[in-house]
């Protein structure tokens, strides 16, 4: 956050420049409190919303929790799109300088000069020392807040770490580890590895999940005119007679919020280009663009989840029954795509209306708003607690970031088990899941393949429509 005196230098900044200009006004951002909310590449830190409260007279039994990676660098892709900003910086530059085309304010353009973009190309996708700070501070908070639940002699019987192979997912689960149960970890609960091809993954390992991928809303988007005034806009204000491309505007953006999540002290020279509204433009963008790749957006994405659903249902089932004999937490790390699957499979963040290439205004309110629901280091927590008073024993919670989940159909958050058994039962059931939904195993008979799908359709619509 900004402080005073940095206020006041912006401010004076401003004075300045108008000042200098001759009356002629040039860019510069005036928001006093910049814009930081950058879709899943949000830094954790800066949405993180702990204000825990215990439930009264409840104590947590058991925790199950889902966690995306720490903030990470570029991986090579997004490496090279940033890259190429260093040649597109200094056609702006001369724009300014020879050209006199451009629009921004001294001060901005400066900023703009000291920009460079180095990542070592060791460390492209992997975790950064702001993602290990996230998952030691997240693992810290937990286990003060969870302390009757995490409290207990660590083992392999008491508590479960589940990551999937991709090193960045690996690395902040030995991070969490370390915090949690400390540096000898490895020695009182190995962490275990869910193969590439386990529906524990979430979407990116469901073999049909590509081809149902069709995202044509994103590129839609970027048709509208909002957009479209939006790149005209930044073009001018660049000095660019022409519209400048698609690729250069998210690039643009890539390395602005790459940049604020690794440094989140940082004032971004890319992000400072930037007005509120197009920032704002530009979120609703990823989120479209999440839509439907990991989202509700696409059928299939909400079936994919039924695996993890059902593992969580089960130890939350045996807690309601007083069995003692499974773990108190379980902690599974995975990527954005296993931690939404998950929260897809509940119900969680879930809008009445879709959203479209059209519908932008109207979803200004939306559930599906990734800076909150998946930022770097993003997290899904089940409590289940026991309850000393009121009318049921047996209660459960979910914790989105930290945030009590206001669940539809609970008590600010707060569920009664029978609401969630019944709601989730299919879940519980000999057909919980449809393993069809994956991997095609029935070629030989399309016939009965297609009636099967035709009859889950149905239930699986039932309850997500509840
Ligand atoms: C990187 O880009 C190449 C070429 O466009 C593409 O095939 C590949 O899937 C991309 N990799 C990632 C990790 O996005
Ligand atoms: C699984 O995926 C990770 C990263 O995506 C890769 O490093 C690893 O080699 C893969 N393992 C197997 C067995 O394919
Ligand atoms: C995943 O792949 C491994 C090794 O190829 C195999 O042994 C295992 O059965 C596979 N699991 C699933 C769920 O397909
Ligand atoms: C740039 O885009 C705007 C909005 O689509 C359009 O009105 C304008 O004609 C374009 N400018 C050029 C030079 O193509
Ligand atoms: C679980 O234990 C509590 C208190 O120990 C008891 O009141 C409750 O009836 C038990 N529930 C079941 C399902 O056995």
């Amino acid at each position: 956050m900004m402080g005073q005196s940095s206020r006041l230098l912006l401010l004076l900044a401003f004075l300045l420049a108008a000042d200098l200009s001759g009356g002629q006004s040039c860019y510069e951002p005036n928001d006093p409190e910049p814009y930081v909310y950058f879709s899943h590449k949000t830094a954790y830190q800066l949405i993180l919303n702990s204000k825990f409260k215990p439930v009264p007279y409840c104590r947590p039994t058991f925790v199950w929790m889902f966690i995306r990676p720490g903030t990470s660098y570029p991986n090579t892709n997004e490496s090279m799109e940033i890259r190429q900003l260093h040649q597109f910086k200094n056609r702006v530059i001369k724009n300014h300088e020879e050209r006199r085309n451009g629009h921004l304010c001294s001060n901005v353009l400066d900023s703009l000069k000291r920009w460079e973009f180095e990542v070592n190309p060791t460390s492209e996708d992997d975790i950064s020392p702001q993602g290990r700070m996230d998952m030691q501070l997240l693992a810290r908070r937990m286990k003060d807040k969870m302390s009757e639940v995490l409290a207990k002699e660590i083992n392999p019987n008491t508590f479960k770490i589940y990551a999937s192979e991709d090193r960045k997912v690996m690395n902040s689960a030995e991070e969490f580890a370390r915090t949690m149960f400390g540096n000898d970890f490895r020695s009182k609960i190995p962490i275990e590895k869910i193969e590439n091809n386990s529906s524990f993954i979430g979407l990116e390992s469901c073999p049909k999940w590509t081809d149902a991928v069709q995202n044509s809303e994103a590129s839609l988007f970027r048709k509208s005119p909002e957009y479209l005034d939006m790149v005209s806009q930044m073009s001018k204000r660049l000095g660019f007679l022409e519209n400048i491309t698609d690729s250069i505007i998210l690039a643009m953006y890539e390395s602005c919020r790459y940049h604020k999540a690794l440094v989140i002290e940082s004032y971004p020279a890319w992000c400072g280009l930037f007005t509120r509204q197009e920032l704002q433009l530009l979120e609703y963008h990823e989120d479209l663009d999440y839509f439907y790749k990991y989202g509700y957006g696409s059928e299939i994405n909400t079936k994919v989840g039924c695996p993890i659903a059902k593992e969580l249902m089960g130890y939350l089932n045996d807690v309601a029954k007083n069995d003692t004999d499974g773990p108190s937490a379980v902690f599974r790390f995975g990527s954005s795509a296993g931690l939404l699957t998950t929260l897809l499979a509940l119900g969680v963040a879930k809008d009445t209306i879709s959203l479209t290439h059209s519908n932008y205004p109207a979803q200004y309110r939306r559930q599906w708003r990734m800076s909150r629901v998946d930022p770097f280091s993003s997290n899904f927590a089940v409590v289940f607690y026991k309850c000393e008073q009121g009318d049921e024993e047996n209660k459960v919670m979910f914790y989105l970031n930290e945030g009590v989940y206001d669940y539809p159909g609970c008590n600010v958050g707060l569920c009664s088990w029978k609401f969630f058994e019944n709601k989730f039962k299919d879940y519980l059931g000999p057909n919980g899941c449809n393993e069809e939904v994956c991997h095609d195993k029935s070629r030989a008979s399309d016939v009965r393949c297609g009636v099967f799908v035709a009859a889950l359709i149905p239930i699986v619509l039932a309850y997500l429509s509840v």
